[in-house]
């Protein structure tokens, strides 16, 4: 092809028309949009293509900032890191869905702008094309290519490429970020991902605790708070951390916290899983409230039969046989927080951790 478009004597244009009838297509209307380059039009036309592009680039950028390096760790509402940590998600939703929004109606307004207008007529007919109509529709891109002025929009091209590319290094960055992070960074061994919030540190009780609308009280579950045949919802208190506000709300607020405590009916045949025999004290029994599918909280208990169902994707565990999953798509029990009672305060109090790992995930790996 010649600096003319010309292959084998016929100008590019010609090659359009001809592959386009070779496919039985006519045009019947197709014009430069700017036949005379450089006009005032023209000008603004790209400028208001490229304030998108722009557009693009900088909330593309500001997303990857953010996603990065904002403060994203929980912090408790009564903190003053809270607001910080509360714009987070936000953030990243405004700067990334604002890039590839602007990137979208960039590329909407240098489709309408600067391609050439056409209007073709086609007769469909069956099977692949010709071997001559493919070899022109190469003619056709190229041609339209030349007509939209590529050659001479190469800053336009670059801002265009550059406002695609940065929300894909964004999403990228995304997707491999969260693989970056190691999860055992902190040696603390109450920090990993093994251990939840009743890990018991130095030796010290854990009482179970039951949530009031108020953080600051602390409500210690006694056995006669439940009748037989009921059940509550309980986190883990240690006596050090009474009046320390922030101690008590990250307690409460910790994802792998909850726990279900029950009272069985007098007389009800519970079998406990091998080794796990001495969890329980008396009827009462305590159970992860992290549901080992995907992780709701397992908050619908059917007294008649001592299930527990997971409202999410309708799971099933059977309380009396160690919360083992008897329905719906949960493959592995609640895991059993071991209890026992303190005759000193009177309390229900844990033993130790959860039996396995809470919720769902690679834990299925190791189980
Ligand atoms: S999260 Fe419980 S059944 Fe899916």
């Amino acid at each position: 092809m010649d600096s003319n478009g010309r292959t084998d004597g016929a100008t590019r244009g010609e090659l359009v028309r001809a592959g386009l009838a070779s496919d039985d297509v006519h045009l019947v209307h197709y014009a430069d949009q700017w036949p005379v380059p450089g006009t005032r039009a023209e000008k603004r036309a790209s400028r208001n293509t490229m304030v998108f592009f722009g557009l693009a680039i900088l909330l593309g950028i500001a997303g990857i900032a953010i996603y990065v390096g904002w403060p994203w760790g929980y912090q408790p509402p009564t903190t003053d890191g809270y607001t910080l940590y509360s714009w987070y998600t936000p953030l990243l939703g405004i700067t990334v869905g604002g890039a590839l929004l602007s990137l979208a109606i960039g590329l909407f307004r240098y489709e309408k702008k600067f391609l050439p207008e056409e209007k073709a007529v086609q007769q469909r007919h069956d099977g692949p094309s010709p071997e001559s109509g493919r070899a022109t529709a190469s003619a056709m891109l190229t041609d339209a290519a030349a007509r939209s002025g590529v050659g001479r929009r190469r800053v336009m091209l670059g801002a265009a490429g550059l406002a695609a590319g940065i929300p894909m290094l964004g999403a990228t960055v995304a997707a491999v970020g969260g693989l970056v992070r190691n999860p055992w960074r902190d040696s603390r061994p109450e920090n990993t991902l093994w251990h939840t919030g009743w890990y018991a540190q130095s030796g010290e009780a854990v009482h179970l605790r039951r949530y009031t609308e108020d953080p600051d009280e602390v409500a210690l579950v006694r056995p006669e708070d439940l009748d037989a045949g009921a059940y509550l919802t309980v986190f883990p208190f240690r006596e050090s951390e009474r009046g320390d506000r922030d101690k008590l709300e990250e307690a409460l607020k910790r994802s792998d916290n909850p726990a279900v405590l029950f009272r069985f009916r007098p007389g009800t045949q519970v079998a406990p899983r091998p080794g796990q025999e001495n969890y329980h004290y008396g009827d009462f029994y305590a159970y992860s409230k992290i549901c080992t599918h995907l992780g709701c909280p397992v908050s619908l208990f059917e007294q008649q039969t001592d299930v527990l169902l997971c409202p999410c994707h309708q799971s099933q565990f059977d309380l009396k046989r160690s919360a083992e999953p008897m329905f719906g798509p949960a493959v592995r029990p609640l895991p059993q927080l071991p209890i026992d009672y303190d005759p000193n305060t009177g309390t229900l109090v844990a033993r130790g951790d959860f039996s396995g790992p809470i919720g769902p995930g690679f834990w299925e790996l190791g189980s």
